[in-house]
């Protein structure tokens, strides 16, 4: 039986155990159906099962040995990653400017951090994917344990990790992408290719593209290690299955016909949008991640603008562009606002 439909099951034991509300007690009452649901691993549920099945036909979804479900972000999953991979004094090749959970999980494994720089795209402001030839000289200078490479940057830009991933075998390095930008990418041939197939460890925020509740997310392995280990160091003893049950009905949903049109609709109004913007540049190799410059504006006059002006707000800004984040959530109702940029 799926989480969700344990979820729906009517339950007739008296639970004399944890939670204490009991899904009766309902003290903020705009969350009731969150009580409802919020169950433990008693025997009149059995929930523990039903997420192992969860987890196992989302393995065969995504192609991967395993996949596990977080329900602590993509920050536990890189925690995890580099838990599983590295030990105590392990070399561990970090960007500089990374998400801060790649420096602390390197930390917590008790790993010699050892950080590599990106080039900056000056017209942009936003930093290039990693340069292949550079990661080349820093394997085979430092001969890593563990690399982790953010692809797709949180603009969209992506590194081309299948010949990273063939480096990584090269120097004996376990390759971990932060993909939290980009778990859409498995469902749309017009989206960038996604790492899952290449990287030994890849980690997707279900909550920032693909239409997931914060911070739901996803560890995808395909080498000979398993985190479960790791992921029962970090975790809590008392996982929410509510939650849960939100990222097998998202993968669900991602993997339907109704999901995978979803996402080809979106990526066709904001092709649309962008090519009759013709007083915006535009920039990036995900067309979901809307990054916007215009001339004789920086990039926070330009976001100034957007928000007061056109009640558009971005999710990042730099001196040189705006970008706009989109993902399951974003209407054809609010993408048709964007039209009104004509004016800008
Ligand atoms: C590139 C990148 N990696 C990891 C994370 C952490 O993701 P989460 O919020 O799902 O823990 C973020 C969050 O902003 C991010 O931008």
């Amino acid at each position: 039986m799926s989480l969700i439909s344990i979820l729906k099951k009517k339950n007739r034991k008296y639970l004399f155990t944890t939670p204490s509300h009991n899904g009766n007690l309902c003290i903020m009452h705009k969350f009731y159906q969150w009580y409802r649901n919020d169950i433990s691993e008693v025997d009149a549920y059995n929930p523990q099962e039903a997420l192992s099945q969860a987890e196992e036909k989302a393995s065969q979804i995504y192609n991967t040995k395993s996949t596990h479900f977080l329900t602590n972000g993509s920050t536990s999953g890189i925690i995890a990653s580099v838990l599983t991979c590295c030990k105590k004094g392990d070399k561990i090749l970090i960007w500089k400017n990374s998400h801060k959970c790649h420096r602390n999980a390197s930390i917590l494994a008790g790993t010699e951090i050892i950080e590599y720089e990106l080039e900056l795209n000056k017209a942009w402001g936003v930093y290039k994917p990693i340069n292949t030839k550079a990661l080349e000289l820093l394997l085979k200078e430092n001969m890593p344990k563990a690399v982790i490479i953010t692809s797709p940057s949180y603009e969209g830009l992506v590194s081309d990790i299948k010949s990273i991933s063939e480096l990584c075998k090269k120097y004996n390095t376990y390759l971990i992408v932060d993909e939290a930008h980009g778990a859409l990418y498995p469902f749309s041939d017009n989206l960038p290719q996604s790492a899952i197939p290449y990287a030994d460890f890849t980690v997707q925020s279900l909550h920032k593209t693909a239409g997931g509740i914060n911070p739901t997310a996803l560890l995808h392995c395909n080498c000979e290690l398993s985190p479960i280990e790791a992921l029962n160091m970090i975790n809590t003893t008392s996982p929410s299955y509510p939650m849960l049950a939100t990222i097998e009905a998202n993968i669900n949903y991602l993997n339907s016909s109704n999901g995978r049109k979803k996402i080809e609709r979106l990526i066709n109004n904001i092709k649309l949008i962008k090519s009759e913007l013709k007083n915006l540049e535009f920039f990036g190799d995900d067309v979901t991640k809307i990054n916007i410059k215009k001339e004789g504006l920086s990039g926070y006059e330009l976001s100034d603008i957007l928000f007061n002006k056109f009640n558009i707000e971005d999710e990042r800004t730099n001196e040189k562009s705006t970008m706009l984040l989109t993902g399951l959530g974003t209407t054809s109702r609010m993408l048709a606002k964007l039209f009104k940029l004509k004016k800008l």
